[in-house]
């Protein structure tokens, strides 16, 4: 199969996404699958890249040598109405498409709905699997109508009375975020309200939660094919001395982003713990429709757990999660083309 490895895209995730569409792409190429590179610029045009480059080409922004793509809706491409789809201007011959995108339009289903009307395959979260791993709030109001545990999420409003329930230090996050970015602890309601003028990562909507500084993230990779089938259990560390949370530059210390975050692998927990919250990621799966390789992030004090957070399209696909048994991640990467196909 032709593989297509899309990646960047007008999202404040576009750095992370860089590096886990690289590595990916480098994957292939070194097994000789000849990968097409696509990367989708911060301000979302597309672009045929060469494979091999490094994270440090994209800093400047397009990479030289990019070669321009009109590969959806385009007054060269345009919607073929009898067809009901998309007409790529010049066709990349593409079988499936590996999409590498965290965050906004490339991770909330906005990409997967552009890709399913182009008739193009693709790897990862269909449109409504996406959109609700990006919505922190519909997604934490699921879990608990499933009956698993979670902290008590609000939607953040202008008058704050929902609220009121609420007493103490509280996180607030974008509603629709990712990679901690525009997330702060803050003291109060009060103060919650007044950063959701000033925080331009809350203007699509916030949620806030209360924060208990004893709480830690434990995370757990799960995928439903070839099978149901769930990682080992990370526990990431904070890198930045006095932070609150886990924060980006915790999440993204080394050069590799995610793969080469300091944790702890297979994280030193409780097997009655590390057993529910494999359970209760093989659930969330399910829940949301993973397809792919997710991520299911949990809060713990160590003996009871809270489900935070699903990643449907996590940073370097989760492909270091996988070591018992191990998974290659050029298995990790068959597979979820063979999904994708099947
Ligand atoms: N949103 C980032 C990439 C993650 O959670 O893995
Ligand atoms: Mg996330």
């Amino acid at each position: 199969a032709r593989l297509g490895v899309c990646f960047g895209g007008p999202s404040p995730e576009h750095d992370v996404s860089v590096l886990t569409g690289l590595q990916a792409a480098r994957e292939l190429s070194r097994v000789g699958r000849q990968p097409v590179a696509l990367y989708w610029s911060r301000t979302g045009e597309w672009y045929q890249v060469e494979p091999n480059l490094e994270a440090s080409d994209f800093l400047e922004g397009v990479p030289r040598g990019a070669a321009p793509l009109r590969l959806l809706a385009s007054p060269e491409g345009g919607f073929v109405p009898e067809a009901g789809r998309f007409r790529q201007a010049r066709p990349l011959g593409l079988d499936v498409v590996l999409v590498c995108c965290h965050g906004g339009p490339g991770e909330d289903g906005s990409l997967q709905g552009a890709l399913d009307l182009a008739g193009l395959t693709y790897t990862g979260p269909d449109p409504a699997g996406a959109a609700l791993g990006m919505d922190k709030l519909a997604f934490a109001g699921l879990c608990a109508a499933a009956g698993l545990p979670v902290l008590p999420r609000r939607a953040l409003g202008a008058d704050g009375d929902e609220l009121a329930d609420l007493a103490g230090p509280l996180i607030l996050k974008p509603r629709f975020g990712g990679s901690s970015i525009g997330i702060e602890v803050v003291a109060d309601r009060a103060t919650a309200q007044a950063r959701l003028a000033a925080n331009p990562h809350l203007r699509r909507g916030a949620v806030v939660e209360p924060y208990r500084a004893e709480l830690f993230d434990l995370n757990v990779a799960v995928r439903r094919y070839p099978r149901l089938e769930v990682s080992a259990i990370e526990r990431p560390l904070k890198q930045q001395a006095g932070g609150e949370i886990l924060g980006y530059q915790d999440k993204y210390v080394g050069g590799e982003g995610m793969a080469s975050a300091p944790r702890e692998l297979p994280a030193q927990v409780a097997p009655a713990l590390a057993e529910a919250l494999q359970d209760a990621a093989r659930q969330v799966a399910e829940l949301v429709g993973v397809r792919g390789v997710a991520r299911v992030d949990f809060l713990s004090d160590g003996e009871d757990f809270w489900v935070n957070e699903v990643n449907t399209i996590p940073g370097s696909l989760a492909r270091y999660l996988w070591v018992d048994p191990p998974l290659a991640f050029g298995q990790l990467l068959d597979d979820l083309v063979a999904e994708a196909l099947a």
